[in-house]
């Protein structure tokens, strides 16, 4: 009824990445207008509502405490059921905002600080197939992108850069080509194209690095929704087929256009959510608290906010993508 966005992008800018204390500050400032405003778009008011919904995590905790005690708030003093939802999971379910995606269907998420694959067969219900051991797809846009001089968040500058470069000049390493399973690995791909960068110094040399990363970047992706597809037609019948790509790199033009050859040629639907969907929002997290809602799934006002949540909270647990020790770079 009403999706409000306000980017914090133009405070964090000049320092070439999300700064938490700007972050936390500018979520302070703002969330009780924003919310008001939300409301008033919807010609609302917050005794309509049947319950209040907000992120609990995963990500940066000043900003989530923020929404998540305002969202506290709201539930306490209207006498209304508190629903905390995994920001995964609102991209996970992102699809279902603009059209009909039933359950079960394989999810390739890839945002600014994720990148998984996973087969998501209901609300509350994700089994994870792969996940990146260093680097999220969109952290790797962003740091070659600001190596090449664009402003941060740089995802959307260098899809623009690449448009007319040549991706065969320079050759970028794809990491773990060939390797069983579905995890993904950025960091030398990253720190390649960040050393090329460096040696560049005319618009046709960006412009040919630009659209050779954005081809390795997609490469990557691409080969392992590939072996994610074979997994999930083991477990599920034809007409379950259904790949859905979700998160905001999912806006990028060569990737969508690369992942919806592969499901034809693999028999997999495609669907990616409409641009506005697919980068943060808050209808994916009004929508993933209406269905734990329908179903019965509320919490507590003591529920806590997470700087870490795994959707799938029994492979974290039992196969640990950061194990202990000097086993990735986030470890
Ligand atoms: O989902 P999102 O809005 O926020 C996170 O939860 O991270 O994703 C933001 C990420 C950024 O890394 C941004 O550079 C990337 O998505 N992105 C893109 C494009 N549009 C946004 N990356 C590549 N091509 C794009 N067109
Ligand atoms: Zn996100």
């Amino acid at each position: 009824m009403s999706s409000r966005v306000l980017s914090q992008n133009q405070a964090h800018a000049p320092f070439g990445g999300v700064v938490p204390e700007i972050a936390a500050r500018a979520h302070v400032e703002s969330v009780d207008d924003l919310a008001a405003e939300a409301l008033s778009e919807a010609g609302l008011k917050a005794v309509d509502l049947d319950g209040i919904a907000a992120t609990a995590g995963p990500g940066l905790i000043g900003g989530v405490m923020v929404g998540l005690s305002f969202a506290k708030a709201m539930a306490l003093a209207l006498g209304k059921p508190l629903v905390a939802v995994n920001h995964l999971e609102g991209h996970a379910l992102s699809a279902r905002l603009s059209g009909s995606v039933p359950y079960p269907f394989l999810l390739l998420l890839v945002s600014g600080g994720h990148c998984q694959l996973l087969e998501v067969n209901g609300v509350g219900d994700c089994r994870r197939l792969g996940s990146t051991i260093d680097d999220a797809a969109g952290e790797a846009f962003d740091k070659i992108g600001v190596c090449l001089g664009l402003p941060y968040p740089a995802g959307p500058a260098l899809e623009r850069l690449a448009l007319g470069g040549d991706a065969s000049r320079f050759h970028l390493p794809v990491a773990l080509k060939g390797r069983k399973g579905c995890d993904f690995s950025f960091s030398g791909l990253k720190t390649a194209a960040a050393r090329l960068a460096e040696t560049l110094h005319d618009d046709e040399g960006r412009r040919d690095l630009a659209a050779a990363a954005q081809k390795a970047i997609a490469e990557q992706l691409v080969e392992r929704s590939a072996r994610a597809m074979t997994l999930f037609a083991q477990n599920h019948a034809r007409w379950d087929r259904r790949f859905v790509v979700a998160g905001g790199v999912a806006a990028n033009s060569h990737l969508r256009a690369r992942l919806q050859s592969l499901c034809a040629s693999e028999g997999f639907s495609f669907t990616a959510p409409p641009l506005v969907y697919c980068t943060d929002n808050a209808a994916m997290i009004a929508l993933a608290g209406a269905e734990r809602l329908s179903v019965g799934f509320v919490d507590a006002l003591d529920v806590p906010a997470r700087p870490r949540w795994p959707l799938d909270e029994t492979a974290a647990r039992e196969d640990p993508t950061h194990k202990a020790g000097r086993k990735g770079a986030k470890a």
